[in-house]
C-alpha cells in the first residue's frame, strides 16, 4: 500500500481528487494539518490543533464492486469502531457514518466519487479522527459536541500507530466487504445504531424530516416511520 505524508494540506480529499490519475487504488494520503478540511452536507472540517487524523483512502473500484461502494462509509465507520473497542471504549455510531463516544462526534467521515466525464474513476474516501485536541479547542466547533480520543483515554495517542492499525484493519476485510457489501457489516453495524425506535429529525439538503428510527434496510438505508408511511433515506444528518 502506498502511503503518501504531507506536512500540510488544504484537504487529504482534495489532493486525493486532484492527483486521482497518479495515485493507485488502495493508495492513502495524509497530512498533519489541513487548512481547508471538507465536511458532509457542504460543511467543513476543522483542524483542532494537535496530532490528529487526517487521511484519505483512494479507491477504484471495478464495476462488480461498484453497489458496495454505496456502503463504504459505513464499512469504515465499524472499522473505526472496532479500532476506538480496542482502546477499552464503547462507540456509537449515528447513520450514517459519525462515531460518538459518550454521545459526543469523534469522528467524520467523507467519501467523494471523481468522475472524468460520465465515467466515475475513483473514490476518495477520507477519515477524520480527533485524536489529541486540547480540551480547550473542542469549543472551536460551536454546531455540536465533539470529543478526542485523548481526553476519553486519559493518554496521548501516537497518530502514527493509530493510522496504522486503522488501515491495516481496513484493508484485511475489504475484499470480502467489495464482494458482500452491506451485509457483511450489517450486525456490526446496527449493533452500535443507539437511535432505533425513537424519534429522530433528519436534515438533508433542503428540508428536515421527523419520525420513528424503524430499522437500517439491507441497503443501509434510514427507514423512518412518518404519518403510519415508510420513508427510506439514503442521506442526511441526524439532528
Ligand atoms: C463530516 O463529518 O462532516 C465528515 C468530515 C470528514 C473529514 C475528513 S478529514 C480528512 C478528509 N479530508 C477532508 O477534507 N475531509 C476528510
Amino acid at each position: 500500500m502506498d502511503i503518501i505524508s504531507f506536512e500540510e494540506l488544504d484537504s487529504t480529499n482534495i489532493y486525493a481528487k486532484n492527483n486521482l490519475e497518479n495515485l493507485s487504488d488502495r493508495s492513502v494520503v495524509c497530512a498533519r494539518r489541513q487548512t481547508s478540511g471538507r465536511g458532509r452536507l457542504q460543511r467543513s472540517w476543522l483542524d483542532l490543533g494537535g496530532d490528529n487524523l487526517y487521511m484519505t483512502i483512494v479507491l477504484k473500484p471495478c464495476s462488480e464492486s461498484l453497489n458496495s461502494f454505496q456502503n463504504l462509509t459505513q464499512y469504515l465507520s465499524v472499522t473505526l469502531c472496532k479500532l476506538l473497542e480496542s482502546y477499552g471504549l464503547t462507540p456509537q455510531i449515528k447513520w450514517p457514518n459519525d462515531v460518538l463516544i459518550n454521545g459526543k462526534k469523534i469522528a467524520g467521515i467523507l467519501s467523494e466519487a471523481a468522475f472524468q466525464g460520465n465515467t466515475m474513476k475513483g473514490i476518495v474516501l477520507g477519515i477524520g479522527v480527533n485524536l489529541n485536541v486540547e480540551r480547550e479547542n473542542l469549543s472551536l466547533v460551536t454546531d455540536k459536541e465533539v470529543t478526542s480520543l485523548n481526553l476519553e483515554t486519559g493518554k496521548t495517542i501516537d497518530l502514527s500507530d493509530f493510522q496504522q492499525k486503522l488501515t491495516s484493519m481496513f484493508f484485511d476485510n475489504y475484499d470480502k466487504f467489495l464482494k458482500q457489501g452491506f451485509e457483511f457489516i450489517k450486525s456490526d453495524y446496527i449493533s452500535r445504531i443507539y437511535f432505533l425506535d425513537t424519534e429522530i429529525s433528519v436534515k438533508g439538503f433542503n428540508s428536515t424530516v421527523t419520525g420513528i428510527a424503524r430499522e437500517i434496510n439491507d441497503c443501509g438505508e434510514l427507514v423512518l416511520e412518518k404519518d403510519k408511511k415508510k420513508l427510506v433515506l439514503n442521506i442526511g444528518d441526524i439532528l
